[in-house]
């Protein structure tokens, strides 16, 4: 099974440039255009930034753009990082909490690397915001399809139904011989095939959809230390020692309503405080924001409590892009003693997806 191509691999059509570039259980990919010198990164470390870049130059890679295919629980992406440095683009799909994300992308979206059209595939069901990446004769399946196996289902949003159809209904659909690299793989392995996955892995192989979530229901996976130290950067691109992030059990007191729920609280007599926790150039940008509402970013809602000192008595509303920087901020706020506390799920992507009205 599987090609090992361990130097600077080629493959077809525009022979594009290819290699893993962490030889870890955590896979990096570069891919680039050999004709116009761009290249692009899927699912960097930040412990390897270093790597990347002496790799980039020695080769005279420009880099365009870091895909990350989810938000990672398990590492410190180097995406927020490596495209400040050299100016490179930050693409993830829409549903991605994370502010500084240069490029939101859809299922059915291309992204262009000199030459080469890369097609996005959204891929949700181990977190929601994640993507396969399909171009010539591969596909990058992040974490919803590895080898042998198939990505957690458990935390951040993931859901083994849509897994199961992400699955069977996109990547399943790829040719036979679609060469798999997941973002992950524990047992030495370095591709699959689309044709060999479908056949023989044990989670998918022959299940129906109801059996794979009965079947991922029962795997009792332990629970990953500190994987809110890890998850909460990721989701909100925050580095700094001010921030204390909250625990699983902080964030998972924090009451979830729903658009409809906090568009109707608005217009009764005590309306909410609604607090946009997002940076000020997503308060103003696409999405807009819920007219209102009081900015206060994330970063800096620790230190600015004071100022909701009057509106201790009242009902909170924190709102974000996707929900989730949202729901750390509502549990920062429980913890300074705030009790009636609220975040709006599915932050300001729901909202407009419902067509409500926003300002910008
Ligand atoms: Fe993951």
């Amino acid at each position: 099974m599987g090609v090992r191509k361990l130097r600077l691999g080629v493959f077809q059509a525009v022979m594009l440039l290819f290699r893993e570039l962490n030889r870890g259980k955590c896979k990096t990919y570069l891919v680039a255009c050999p004709r116009t010198k761009r290249a692009l990164l899927i699912d960097p470390l930040r412990e390897n930034i270093s790597r990347y870049i002496a790799l980039l130059a020695y080769h005279q890679l420009t880099l365009d753009a870091v895909v990350d295919t989810h938000t990672h629980a398990d590492h410190p992406t180097a995406g927020f990082q490596l495209c400040d440095l050299v100016d490179a683009r930050l693409i993830m799909h829409r549903r991605a909490p994370a502010p500084a994300v240069s490029q939101h992308v859809e299922d059915g979206d291309d992204i262009a690397v000199g030459d080469a059209r890369i097609r996005v595939l959204h891929t949700p069901g181990h977190t929601p915001d994640s993507i396969s990446l399909h171009v010539e004769d591969r596909v990058f399946t992040g974490d919803v399809l590895l080898i042998q196996g198939t990505g957690r289902a458990d935390f951040a949003g993931g859901d083994a139904g849509q897994q199961y159809d992400a699955i069977t209904d996109k990547l399943f659909a790829l040719p036979d011989e679609t060469l798999v690299f997941p973002a992950h793989d524990y047992r030495g392995n370095i591709s699959s095939t689309i044709g060999q996955e479908k056949r023989t892995n044990p989670r998918i192989a022959g299940r129906t959809r109801q059996q794979y979530i009965d079947l991922m229901a029962s795997i009792n996976f332990p629970m990953p230390e500190n994987i809110q130290e890890v998850l909460q950067p990721n989701q909100s691109a925050i580095e700094d020692d001010r921030t204390k992030f909250p625990d699983l059990a902080e964030l998972n007191r924090v009451r979830q309503l729903s658009a409809q729920e906090v568009r109707a609280m608005c217009g009764e007599a005590d309306a909410p405080l609604l607090i946009d926790v997002r940076e000020p150039n997503e308060y103003r940008g696409e999405l807009g924001h819920i007219a209102g509402s009081v900015l206060i970013p994330l970063r800096e809602l620790a230190a600015r409590a004071g100022e909701l000192e009057p509106h201790r008595g009242r009902r909170i509303v924190a709102v974000c892009r996707s929900g989730v920087r949202s729901t750390t901020a509502a549990a920062i706020l429980y913890g300074l003693g705030f009790e009636r506390v609220y975040n709006l799920r599915d932050g300001m992507v729901d909202w407009n997806d419902r067509k409500l009205p926003v300002e910008r």
